[in-house]
């Protein structure tokens, strides 16, 4: 796949891009096909887990058009096997110069997270305007979103943590923000059930 810009993907997760956790390598594509049959265009697999690489690899082998997040990008030393993965961009629960600058030599578009102002000068310095607000809900959620809008108004914001089925719609309409993150499309638990069905049944409700 040609590499796609960060606002690109971000659009097209609109209005919500699944976090998920794998546990076992297994769940994997049944997970992304269903997801995707449901109309999910873009994940996030979070670095949190032994097979996440793994899952990574196997979802962009199988399902090429998928748009695959790597999360939890945390360390420098992640970047060699993010890469081989296949990823298409890379998510940090932070923002360190460090990882931004990997990530920017690696041509790898990165969502850092943020959750202060001086976060977001950092962002800037770097050149970036597309910025994960973490944790959401508890940095101040909608409001915390219009206070930011007036000191930055170029950037756009994919906020994540405690957004869920009740809330994502209040988010999503304001103006500084480009789509949401969340588990609660695919919970770890109803992935390590399988509960393929359930999930689906969650992903069909979002309402594009
Ligand atoms: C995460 O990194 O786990 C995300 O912030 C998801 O948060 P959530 O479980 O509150 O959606």
């Amino acid at each position: 796949m040609s590499q796609k810009s960060l606002e690109t993907i971000l659009e097209n997760a609109h209005p919500v891009m699944p976090v998920l956790v794998v546990d076992a390598l297994k769940d994997a594509l049944p997970l992304a096909q269903t997801l995707a049959q449901c109309g999910i265009t873009v994940l996030e697999i979070t670095l949190r887990t032994e097979c996440a690489l793994k899952a990574i690899g196997q979802i962009k082998n199988t399902f090429p058009e998928l748009i695959v997040g790597a999360g939890t990008y945390t360390k420098s030393d992640q970047m060699a096997a993010i890469i081989d993965t296949g990823a298409d961009f890379v998510v940090s629960p932070g923002i360190h110069p460090n990882l931004l600058k990997l990530a920017q030599q690696h041509g790898l578009p990165i969502l850092p997270g943020v959750m202060t102002p001086s976060d977001i000068l950092l962002a800037i310095e770097h050149d970036l305007n597309i910025l994960k607000l973490f944790p959401a809900q508890n940095a101040g959620g909608i409001n915390y979103l219009k206070d930011l809008q007036a000191p930055f108004p170029t950037i756009a914001f994919c906020p994540t943590g405690g957004i869920n089925s009740k809330n994502y719609l209040d988010y999503v309409e304001l103006d500084n923000v480009i789509c949401v993150g969340g588990s609660w499309v695919a919970p770890a638990s109803w992935i390590r059930g399988q509960r393929w069905s359930k999930i689906a049944k969650e992903a069909n409700l979002l309402i594009k």
